[in-house]
C-alpha cells in the first residue's frame, strides 16, 4: 500500500472514532478499525455500508455494587456492547478481568460479528465484561457480582436479543447464575439466555471443548495445505485455560509435541514434549503452569523465541506485537485468543512468510457449539456428543475452506479473506433490511 493510501486509511479510521474513546490510544478498537479498513477495497458496492461496522449499535455501561464478605461495599464497572445485529441476535462472551476496558469490549463485540458471519451462524456480535479480578473474590462475592451485573444488563439481553457466554475467567457456574438471575427477573426459566451452561441446565455436550477442538481442526486444515504434518509437529501454546489447554491435549492425541507453554504464572519448555494431560492436572491444583516439575522454566521472553511448527496464542489480546513478531520461529500462528496479534505484528509475520490463521475463524468453534446449544434449548431436544463434534468439524472445515479460497484468489492474508467473507455477509443483510425508519 502506498504512503498516500495509508494516510487516507488512517484518516478514515480517525473519522469514525467516537468521542468517548481516547483518539491517541484507541486500544483494541483501533486494531479492529484497521482490520476493517483493509477489507474496504474488496466490498464492491457494499462498501457504502462500511461505517456500520465502525460503530457499535449499542453500548451499555453499568455500575455493579456488591457487599463484600467483610461488610464493605465495592463497585465494579460492567459493560455490554452489541456491535451489530443485522444477521440475528447479539452473541458473545462475558469477560471478568481487572484490565477490561470499553475499547476492548467494543473490539471483542465487533470480532464476534465478524466471526459469526465468517462461520455463517445466524447471530450478530456482542460482548460483555466486568473490571474485576475474580481471583480476589470469594465464591459468594463472585456470585453477587454476577447476579447484579446480569440484572443490570437484563434490559438488553435475552434468548432472542443477545445471548452471553463464557470468556476469560468466566465459566459454567457463572453462566448458571446468569441464567437463574435472568429467569427469576422474567418469572420463567429461560435456558436460552446464555450458552456454555452446565449440562444439567440445558448446556450442550462438547461445548467446553468446542473452542479448543475448533482450533485443532482449523490448524490441521491449515497445516495440511502448507505441507506440515500434525504428527510430530512442535506446538507452542500461550494460555493454558479452556482454549489452550484443550487444544494442546487434542494435538497431543494426534501425535504432536507440546514443546512450550506460557500462562500468567510463567513459561515452560521441553524439547521432547510436555504432557498436556499431566499439566492440566497440575494447573487445576496449582492455578497455573508455573513450577510444573516435568519441564524447564524459561523466561516469558524466551517463550516467544522457541522453535515450533504451530504457535497458538490462547490467552489475551495484543500478545504478538512489533517487539516479539520478528523473533517468532514458527510456520503457522493459529489465533485461539481474540485479537492476540497487532496489525503491525501481523504485517511482520506476513513478510516473514509465517501463515496466520485469524481468531475470527480459528476460535469460532466455541460460538458454533453455543449456537447448537441455543438451538437445542429452543427445541428442548438434545444431541449426542458425536453429533455435535461431527457438525462442529463440518462447520469449521467448510468455513476454513471458503476463507482459504478467497485468500488464494484475491492474494490477501487469511485474515483479510475472513473479513471479506464475513463483512460481505453482514453488509448484505444490512442492505437487504434497509435503514429503519
Ligand atoms: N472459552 C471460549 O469458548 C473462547 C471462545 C473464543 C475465544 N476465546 C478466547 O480465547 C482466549 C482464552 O480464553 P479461555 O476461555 O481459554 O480463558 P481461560 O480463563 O480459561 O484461560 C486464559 C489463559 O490465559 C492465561 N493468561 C492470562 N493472562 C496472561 C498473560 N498476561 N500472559 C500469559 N498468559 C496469560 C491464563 O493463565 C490462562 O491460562 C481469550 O482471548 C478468549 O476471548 C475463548
Amino acid at each position: 500500500m502506498s504512503s498516500q493510501q495509508q494516510a487516507a486509511q488512517s484518516a478514515s479510521t480517525l473519522q469514525s472514532v467516537p468521542s468517548y474513546l481516547n483518539k491517541d490510544d484507541l486500544g483494541p478498537w483501533g486494531n479492529y478499525l484497521r482490520q476493517v479498513d483493509r477489507v474496504a477495497p474488496y466490498l464492491g458496492s457494499l462498501s457504502r455500508w462500511l461505517e456500520t461496522l465502525k460503530r457499535p449499535k449499542r453500548i451499555l455501561i453499568v455500575d455493579v455494587p456488591i457487599e463484600l464478605d467483610n461488610g464493605t461495599v465495592a463497585h465494579f464497572e460492567g459493560y455490554r456492547v452489541q456491535h451489530n445485529v443485522s444477521r440475528g441476535p447479539g452473541k458473545g462472551g462475558v469477560r471478568y478481568h481487572q484490565d477490561v476496558t470499553l475499547s476492548e469490549v467494543m473490539a471483542l463485540s465487533a470480532w464476534m460479528s465478524v466471526k459469526n458471519a465468517a462461520v455463517n451462524v445466524p447471530y450478530g456480535g456482542a460482548k460483555g465484561g466486568i473490571r474485576v479480578d475474580p481471583r480476589t473474590l470469594s465464591r459468594g462475592e463472585l456470585e453477587r457480582v454476577t447476579r447484579r451485573y446480569t440484572s443490570e444488563i437484563g434490559i438488553i439481553i435475552g434468548p432472542n436479543t443477545d445471548i452471553p457466554a463464557p470468556d476469560v475467567n468466566t465459566n459454567e457456574q457463572i453462566m448458571a447464575w446468569m441464567m437463574d438471575t435472568y429467569s427469576m427477573n422474567q418469572g420463567q426459566t429461560a435456558t436460552g439466555v446464555v450458552t456454555g451452561k452446565p449440562i444439567a441446565l440445558g448446556g450442550s455436550l462438547g461445548r467446553r471443548e468446542a473452542t479448543g477442538r475448533g482450533v485443532f481442526v482449523v490448524a490441521s486444515e491449515a497445516a495440511r495445505r502448507i505441507g506440515v504434518d500434525i504428527e510430530g509437529a512442535r506446538i507452542a501454546v500461550q494460555g493454558f485455560g479452556n482454549v489452550g489447554g484443550i487444544a494442546a491435549r487434542l494435538f497431543q492425541e494426534a501425535g504432536s509435541k507440546l514443546v512450550a507453554v506460557q500462562d500468567h504464572t510463567g513459561s515452560l519448555y521441553k524439547s521432547t514434549g510436555i504432557d498436556a494431560v499431566a499439566l492440566a492436572d497440575y494447573v487445576a491444583k496449582n492455578g497455573g503452569v508455573g513450577g510444573f516439575p516435568e519441564a524447564d522454566a524459561v523466561t516469558n521472553e524466551e517463550f516467544w523465541t522457541v522453535e515450533s511448527d504451530i504457535l497458538i496464542p490462547a490467552a489475551l489480546e495484543n500478545q504478538i506485537t512489533e517487539k516479539n513478531a520478528g523473533k517468532i520461529k514458527t510456520k503457522i500462528v493459529v489465533e485461539g485468543a481474540n485479537g492476540p496479534t497487532t496489525t503491525a505484528a501481523d504485517d511482520i509475520l506476513h513478510d516473514r512468510g509465517i501463515l496466520v490463521i485469524p481468531d475470527v475463524v480459528a476460535n469460532a468453534g466455541g460460538v458454533t457449539v453455543s449456537y447448537f446449544e441455543w438451538v437445542q434449548d429452543f427445541s428442548s431436544f438434545f444431541w449426542t456428543e458425536d453429533e455435535i463434534n461431527q457438525r462442529l468439524e463440518r462447520v469449521m472445515r467448510e468455513a476454513f475452506a471458503a476463507v482459504w479460497q478467497v485468500s488464494s484468489e484475491q492474494k490477501v492474508s487469511v485474515r483479510t479473506a475472513a473479513f471479506i467473507v464475513a463483512c460481505k455477509r453482514i453488509l448484505e443483510a444490512r442492505e437487504l433490511r434497509g435503514l429503519y425508519p
